[in-house]
């Protein structure tokens, strides 16, 4: 019934799996469903088959309350629920501009043709907007007409290392929705959340509206971030020509509380599965829409975000003496430790990242790039397996003639420059995060370079 509805997750990969393990923690009665066997058995035997932390502890006691179950059963889920989150990817499509539906109309069709009851199915995947009518419509050629099934969206924030406080004291719920009766529906399936708020004395602000609000929510606000982040890093190149220090200017102008000081590090820019993917679909749609003008931006933004990398590029030859030729700078005969490999700390997450694609860049331009990452490592050998990778940060960078500290790990924020000093083979440095203290290397006898920074004297 509607008080305490039963919740499935379809689609187990980061976002299905985290949601259905945080709302088992709930208090709901939670059936995650995915058609890869191995990805269920793994999670009904307790692995998380991702890095997340606190996640395997709430797996393993939610499973053992009997509140959580798995499936590769599309009976099993429709018997089961009264609220379906389609948690499926949208990937990237091979043109690299919209995104691919096919998993949501998979899943979706599958659903809807084994209903025998009243259901809600709502939409958490991103996806363009218009995508929540086209299920709409899946729906109702393949559900029983005479069940009611309906159809809703509400669309999620989580960023990866805090998904579990994202997803258990989210700052904001959206639901699009049709109709009283799916809007209650959410409500319910959303009130241990609102519960648990207010026992800790917050509130979760709730926003009900129509799909394509609902849908565009989640664009928009990964379209900000993304231009936030170039903004500070166009600001970055600008100071590296004028003599400026972009650190302190992202400090004087985040005081500014329209402004706000978060999203303001200027660096390698921004990577992962969501900012880069989701501007260039967004885009795409966009213009599908007839509105392809009022994103042209986004392009600049990822041009911007580009550029970064080739920044440490033009650097590394700046700093090992090499003359950048029209094909890029050759590094043959030089060897370079890569710190970070991961698109951001506490990830080991390797998609669109920064650090790994500097890395490849480097090893292209001739260089000898010796990678280590705390997490990032298994992935990365899996994307790029022709890079030297590891065990140790003494080990990459031993010697080295220039070391690239690309994800701001705590392990490369807190190393010792003085300690790292003997182990290399030359003292150069390339701070691609802003995240060492410039005039502390600079006294450890260090070249230093960093992203919109000056040179320290040495
Ligand atoms: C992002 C959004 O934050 C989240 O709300 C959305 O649901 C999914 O996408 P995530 O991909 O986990 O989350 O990473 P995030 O912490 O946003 O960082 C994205 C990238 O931007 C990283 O590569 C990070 O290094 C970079 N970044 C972030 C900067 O370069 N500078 C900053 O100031 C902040």
């Amino acid at each position: 019934g509607a008080s305490r509805p039963r919740l499935a997750f379809l689609g187990t990969g980061y976002l299905g799996a985290t949601y259905a393990i945080c709302f088992a923690e709930l208090g709901y009665e939670v059936l995650g469903f995915d058609v890869d066997e191995a990805k269920i058995a793994k999670l009904g035997a307790g692995q998380v088959p991702f890095h997340e932390p606190g996640l395997d502890e709430l797996l393993r006691t939610n499973l053992a309350s009997g509140r959580l179950r798995f499936t590769t059963s599309y009976e099993t889920v429709a018997d089961f629920a009264d609220v379906h989150f389609i948690c499926v990817g949208t990937p990237q499509r091979a043109d690299g501009m919209g995104a691919d539906l096919a998993y949501v109309e998979a899943s979706v069709t599958n659903l809807a043709r084994h209903l025998k009851r009243r259901a809600l199915i709502v939409g958490k995947s991103t996806v363009p907007v218009g995508t929540a009518e086209w299920v709409e419509q899946l729906v109702a050629k393949h559900a029983d007409p005479e069940l009611g099934v309906e159809v809703a969206w509400s669309p999620e924030f989580l960023q990866e290392g805090f998904a579990v406080e994202d997803v258990l004291r989210p700052n904001r719920i959206v639901v699009g929705v049709r109709s009283e009766w799916s809007n209650g529906m959410l409500y319910a399936a959303h009130k241990g959340v609102f519960d648990l708020a207010a026992t800790e004395d917050r509130e979760v602000p709730l926003v009900v509206t129509d799909f394509a609000t609902a849908e565009l929510v989640k664009v928009a606000a990964n379209a900000f971030l993304a231009t936030k982040i170039s903004f500070i890093n166009a600001m970055a190149e600008v100071c590296e020509v004028a003599g400026g220090d972009v650190t302190q200017l992202a400090k004087a102008i985040g005081y500014d509380p329209r402004i706000g000081n978060r999203f303001l590090q200027a660096g390698v820019g921004f990577g992962g599965g969501c900012l880069p993917k989701d501007i260039r679909a967004f885009q795409a749609r966009a213009q599908e829409l007839g509105a392809g003008e009022a994103l042209r931006f986004l392009h600049e933004v990822d041009l911007i975000n580009q550029r970064r990398r080739t920044r440490v590029l033009t650097l590394a030859a700046e700093l090992l003496g090499r003359r950048a030729g029209p094909a890029g700078p050759d590094l043959s005969g030089t060897r370079i430790a890569v710190l970070g490999s991961a698109f951001k700390p506490n990830s080991d997450d390797v998609r669109d990242a920064p650090a790994l694609a500097v890395a490849t860049a480097l090893s292209t331009a001739g260089a000898d790039v010796h990678v280590y990452d705390p997490q990032g490592m298994e992935n990365a050998r899996i994307k790029q397996p022709t890079l030297t990778y590891e065990t140790s940060m003494v080990e990459a960078v031993t010697g080295a003639e220039l070391v690239c500290v690309l994800t701001e790990w705590a392990e490369f924020r807190n190393a010792d420059p003085f300690a790292l000093g003997d182990l290399v083979a030359g003292k150069r440095v390339i701070d691609g995060r802003n995240c060492l203290d410039p005039a502390r290397w600079a006294r450890a006898g260090w070249l230093y370079r960093g992203m919109g920074r000056p040179t320290p004297a040495l």
